[in-house]
């Protein structure tokens, strides 16, 4: 079956409302040629109205970083689903940042999954082992327990706006990347698997799932060849935009039908 390709730069805590508009028009011109490929940035909360302004009419989308699962209520510094509705496409949720500084829970990130379905919006849902997991063998069985988790309670019919991103923790942000064998190796055996045991064969070969952890143009081409990885959630590689332009370029040509 066939599964667009889906890149999405996570900026994480980085660029000012107006970086985040620049690099956005610029951005927009350059990848516009790159169409099977889904386009995603997620600025941070500050800058997503900016940006969703300059991107009006573009096929770049936009995606939160997070959101909570009330509609509104006392819950300081927070920003929910329903207020990010006619904002963004994408919520990113479940990041091993926001599991290990804010201590987001998998009940927390199934709570949130499904306020962000509910609104009309899709989950990006990230998983990931630690080092010390991974080094353990512990891997498939943490991940997929991440997924099952995430998932639960969510009908058949949202997985075709659910994706799901699997980012080994010792990978992001430290250079060291899985190899494109072995990202494919878990996101087929834990993450894809556990999908299937939950939905079947035809939801199981139609969700979407990334890798991510020190995507960089050198080493995008062997992560968008594996036949399980559909894409790359990106960190340090998208701030750049001759670097981000290369990735999308890359996925585009190498996943696009
Ligand atoms: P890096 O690409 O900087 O390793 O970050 C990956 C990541 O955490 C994306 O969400």
């Amino acid at each position: 079956m066939s599964r667009t390709p889906i890149i999405a730069g996570n900026w994480k805590m980085h660029k000012s409302p107006n970086e985040s508009v620049m690099f956005a028009s610029e951005l927009v011109e350059r990848v516009a040629s790159f169409d099977n490929a889904e386009r995603v940035i997620a600025p941070t909360f500050l800058s997503i109205s900016g940006v969703a302004d300059a991107l009006l009419g573009t096929p770049l989308q936009i995606a939160a970083q997070d959101a909570h699962w009330a509609d509104a209520g006392a819950y300081t510094s927070q920003v929910s689903a329903e207020m990010l509705r006619g904002f963004v496409n994408y919520v990113i949720i479940g990041h091993s940042e926001r599991r290990a500084y804010l201590h987001d829970s998998d009940e927390d990130v199934n709570k949130k999954a499904k306020a962000i379905l509910a609104h009309g919006l899709k989950p990006i849902i990230a998983v990931g082992e630690s080092l010390t997991q991974n080094e353990a063998g512990e891997t498939v069985a943490f991940v997929s327990g991440q997924v099952r988790a995430a998932l639960d309670g969510i009908v058949a019919s949202d997985m075709a706006k659910v994706v799901i991103a699997y980012e080994p923790i010792w990978a992001i942000g430290t250079g060291l990347s899985a190899s494109g064998a072995q990202a494919n190796d878990i996101i087929a055996s834990a993450v894809r698997t556990t999908v299937r045991q939950l939905y079947g064969d035809t939801i199981a070969d139609g969700t979407r799932i990334q890798y991510g952890g020190s995507v960089k143009p050198s080493n995008m081409e062997e992560f968008m060849s594996q036949p399980d990885i559909d894409g790359a959630l990106v960190g340090g590689a998208s701030l750049n935009v001759d670097d981000f332009t290369a990735l999308i370029e890359i996925a585009s040509r190498v996943k696009g039908d």
